[in-house]
């Protein structure tokens, strides 16, 4: 039956897995967010905490994105298991540091799919992941300005004060215009 299904989508195994394990990488992402929203709520940072919640939201969306596309696709798209999430963090600071961590990694993972897509000649898919890839320069961009207000602001006296205020207000531009 598995062999009858696969007749009728264009989607190889391997990309299908690829494309699930992103799935799983997104909901880890989402839940990771999740969690700094948590920790920087009980800490004192309430704009950071909806700042990561937002976050996570946006890491949901990215993951229902991937989803669809299996589904559509014709392809099998597993709701991920996710366990193990962190709960504490070291500081104010090493939260940024996590969070521009874990985008880079996803850049990365994104770049690695591509080239799989490329070298399966599946230019379906790979003209899908645009959307994702451009995406990344937006949430490296964020989080990369989020962890420079720590050297630009300070983490002396009211620092992290400010810091938390400004977090929220971080917006990208994709034009000098905008
Ligand atoms: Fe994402
Ligand atoms: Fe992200």
């Amino acid at each position: 039956m598995k062999d009858l299904l696969r007749l009728r989508t264009s989607l190889t195994e391997d990309i299908e897995k690829a494309l699930n394990d992103q799935i799983k990488m997104e909901a880890e992402a989402s839940a990771m967010y999740l969690a700094m929203s948590s920790w920087c709520d009980r800490n004192g940072f309430d704009f950071s905490a909806g700042y990561f919640k937002n976050q996570s939201d946006e890491e949901r969306e990215h993951m229902l994105r991937l989803f669809k596309y299996v589904s559509d696709m014709g392809g099998r798209a597993v709701s991920p298991d996710i366990t193990g999430v962190q709960v504490e963090f070291e500081s104010f600071r090493s939260v940024f540091e996590q969070a521009l961590q874990q985008e880079i990694s996803v850049t990365q993972s994104f770049n690695r799919m591509a080239d799989k897509c490329q070298k399966a000649k599946d230019y379906v898919t790979f003209t899908f992941l645009q959307w994702f890839l451009k995406e990344q320069i937006e949430e490296e961009y964020v989080a990369r300005r989020a962890l420079e207000l720590f050297e630009i602001i300070g983490e002396e006296g009211t620092g992290h004060y400010e810091i938390d205020k400004r977090v929220p207000k971080i917006k990208y531009e994709d034009t000098y215009e905008g």
